[in-house]
């Protein structure tokens, strides 16, 4: 049984003020909660969150780490910084990184690797653009992003690994997938990795995400192959937030 997992990308919205007040709420009742629960707020509060979540059922992220470990790479953060402040999780190959920050396939596969070597649990973030699903390559583009992958790091780099099927069309738009596409998806995900010889593919944990709210929640979270999501809009507003953890509980 895979327990289930509701992550809170905050892109890049917060300040020290409204996230005080968002991670006590957290803070107070998650330890209700049977999901495991995430935040991944911008870099300048992971501390904030550190410090607010220590000890609470809240484990927090990050958004993006570097690929290389230090060295002359001004405004970027690496894998080894993130774990010395005490994070756990961090996101990797987001579609607002590929897409706005180049993020090509091989660079998120270096930072994939990067998390995995400094020992943070990658959440992976695979999914096609619109016109992509409209041409019929929606399983063509996420075997790709896959593969990107474990060419890098082989079956054995995914073992601590989550991964986030985030349909870009989905993303901020209120055109979530429905149950159905999200089901096929996720159901190819895991069987593109059985077939590429992961022996764990059906422990590990696949999260939606795309215009997850607190109406859709339930149906997308009862999907047999959806375990939980990765949450945009809907992380920053406190009761919206925790009604999706409800969700997956
Ligand atoms: P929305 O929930 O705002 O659509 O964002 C999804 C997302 O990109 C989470 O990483």
């Amino acid at each position: 049984m895979r327990k289930k997992l509701v992550a809170g990308n905050w892109k890049m919205h917060g300040s020290l003020r409204q996230n005080e007040a968002l991670l006590q709420r957290l803070r107070a009742e998650a330890g209700a909660l049977s999901c495991e629960v995430v935040v991944c707020p911008p870099f300048p509060y992971l501390a904030q969150a550190q410090a607010l979540l220590e000890g609470s059922a809240v484990a927090w992220g990050a958004q993006s780490l570097s690929e290389f470990p230090q060295g002359a790479h001004t405004g970027e953060v690496s894998a080894g910084m993130l774990c010395d402040l005490g994070c756990r999780y961090v996101l990797v190959g987001h579609s607002e990184r590929r897409s706005l920050y180049g993020e090509s396939d091989s660079v998120v596969a270096g930072k994939f690797e990067a998390a995995v070597r400094a020992g943070l649990v990658p959440v992976l973030c695979v999914g096609e653009t619109l016109s992509e699903r409209e041409s019929g390559v929606t399983g063509d583009v996420v075997r790709r992003q896959l593969d990107a992958v474990l060419d890098r790091v082989g079956v054995a780099g995914l073992a601590s690994a989550v991964l986030a099927y985030e349909p870009v069309w989905a993303i901020g738009t209120g055109m979530t997938a429905t149950p159905e596409q999200a089901q096929a998806v996720h159901a190819l995900i895991r069987s593109h990795l059985a077939a590429c010889g992961f022996e764990a593919a059906s422990a590990i944990r696949i999260l939606y995400g795309g215009s997850v709210k607190p109406q859709n929640a339930v149906e997308l979270f009862g999907q047999p192959d959806v375990d939980g999501g990765l949450i945009g809009g809907a992380a920053l507003v406190a009761d919206d937030f925790l009604a999706i953890c409800q969700a997956a509980n």
